[in-house]
């Protein structure tokens, strides 16, 4: 076990140096991507899939937390049957294909595998169900990527305190080894964790399942938690599984890029503490040199909890055994980014909060395109900010963009969707050919329009239309998969100026 944090390090330190050299040859300037970046499109079993109780799954967090209290769902509905991707998977393959993919990203339902969440009850249906998915994506030239937690813990550990429970990684590294055991042999690209800070706003307001309202003190332990459980599931992954299987592994950040609202020393300060409140907290402890929370969360925090009079500080500390197994756990850097805000520092949030520990107020510019979604502006050059910031910070690690998408209200001609896609990838190019970042690839969310949270089905994030009051959940190409498919076959952006 002592051995594992060095190996860690190293293995991901070789797979960044392996990854680049597999995408770094490029035709430069013309608005062409490396021959073999991968362009991939994304989902997420509780968003997609439906089947919520059928063939022995058990519930999860998003069942009981849609079926308890539709009223906190924007249009009272859950992801019961959503785009029944549970008997469409074979339609969903085909939609891809036609968007001209080389990888799909999706997530399985750990209760469908494990009903009870732990391995007293493995359900074989659920395991035959994503392995008809992988065959049929492999069968078509699609690489799996597969997320193992997309937000939708299983309530039996819920009931055990979810991720504010420490034993929540052991649960976790269990079930991500029966995954790599069960489907290793064809999934080549792992992700833990789908954005993990959002998992946290689970245990700080009603806005997300399971709905804890802890402010300031559940997010920063869940977590820890969850760092726990992702660097447990990479190390078995390195222990048992690497050698033979030879994937990838990685954990889904989300980040907006946060840009100073003037050039005041004061803003620029709001800003890179911002950044390190948003994506340091996960990063910093994997991806920087020195591992652990970012220095300067770990110093506001600690001083705001003595100035609340408490004992402890609010945000746990990792002894030095915990900071090198967690240091270098991913082979790849995998973000998510749709949007910016404009930051200046100020107070915010009520105390304790994590929004009140990082003092940072953020606008957005009224010039900005909007979206359906009322935190979703259309900003491209933020995008390029962001991939600088993150080479910059944690030495130029290769970067799979594993989202980036645009919501509307399910417009076939979706003139804004393509919009966005074109400048927000004009921007990851020139992080590329300009500021020599090393992005490997781009994941559209999403392939259809889906269960968007607390959202329910009235912002749309898919190139393809699904038609909800269809029983068949018949779907329909937008305008979009037009312009996508172009691009994503002949790797060149060039090719949607005629429609934008
Ligand atoms: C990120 C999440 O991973 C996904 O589940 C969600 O639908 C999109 N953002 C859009 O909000």
């Amino acid at each position: 076990m002592k051995s594992a944090p060095c190996t860690g390090t190293f293995v991901a330190a070789l797979y960044f140096a392996t990854l680049w050299n597999v995408v770094s040859s490029y035709s430069s300037g013309n608005g062409s991507f490396p021959y073999n970046f991968l362009f991939g499109a994304a989902t997420a079993s509780y968003q997609v899939e439906g089947g919520w109780n059928l063939s022995g799954k058990g519930e999860n967090i998003w069942d009981v937390f849609t079926h308890t209290h539709p009223e906190w769902i924007a249009d009272h509905s859950s992801g019961d049957i959503a785009c029944d991707s549970y008997h469409n998977y074979k339609k969903d393959v085909k939609l891809l294909k036609k968007l001209q993919v080389q990888v799909y990203r999706f997530s399985i339902s750990w209760a469908r595998i494990l009903p009870n969440g732990d391995l007293s009850l493995i359900n074989h249906s659920g395991i035959t169900y994503y392995k008809n998915l992988i065959a049929a994506l492999r069968e078509v030239h699609i690489e799996p990527m597969v997320t193992m937690y997309h937000w939708d813990l299983p309530q039996a550990l819920e009931d055990k305190g979810g991720w504010l429970n420490t034993q929540m990684a052991d649960y976790f590294k269990n079930y991500a080894s029966l995954l790599f055991t069960l489907f290793g042999d064809q999934v080549k690209w792992w992700i833990t964790f789908n954005e993990p800070t959002e998992v946290c706003t689970g245990y700080v307001s009603r806005d997300a399942a399971p709905g804890v309202v802890l402010p300031g003190v559940g997010d920063y332990k869940a977590a820890h938690t969850i760092l726990q459980a992702h660097a447990k599931a990479y190390h078995v992954y390195d222990q048992k599984f690497r050698s033979k299987q030879k994937g990838r592994v990685s954990i889904t950040l989300s980040s907006r890029w946060l840009e100073p609202i003037s050039e005041s020393s004061e803003d620029i300060e709001a800003s890179e503490r911002g950044m390190q409140f948003e994506l340091g907290w996960f990063a910093h402890p994997i991806y920087s040199k020195s591992g652990d929370y970012p220095p300067l969360m770990r110093k506001i925090v600690d001083e705001h909890s003595r100035a609340e009079g408490l004992k402890y500080s609010r945000l746990p500390s990792f002894s030095g055994y915990w900071i090198k197994y967690i240091r270098g756990t991913a082979d790849f850097f995998a973000l998510n980014h749709y949007t910016t805000r404009l930051v200046t520092s100020g107070e915010e949030g009520e105390i304790p909060s994590k929004e009140h520990d990082t003092g940072v107020i953020s606008k957005v510019d009224p010039s900005w395109p909007s979206s359906a979604s009322k935190w979703l502006k259309v900003v491209p050059w933020g995008f390029r900010k962001l991939l600088k910031w993150v080479k910059s910070e944690y030495r130029n690690p290769p970067v799979f963009v594993t989202e980036n998408g645009f919501s509307d209200h399910g417009e076939l001609e979706d003139n804004d969707r393509i919009y966005y896609h074109k400048n927000y990838l004009a921007e990851l190019l020139k992080a590329i050919n300009e500021d020599g970042c090393k992005v490997i690839g781009y994941t559209v969310w999403s392939i259809m329009d889906n269960f968007e949270w607390e959202r329910g089905y009235t912002e749309k994030f898919g190139v393809f239309h699904v038609n909800f009051s269809d029983p068949a959940r018949s779907r329909q190409q937008k305008k979009s998969v037009e312009v996508l498919s172009k691009i994503f076959h002949l790797k060149k952006l060039d090719e949607a100026d005629n429609f934008v």
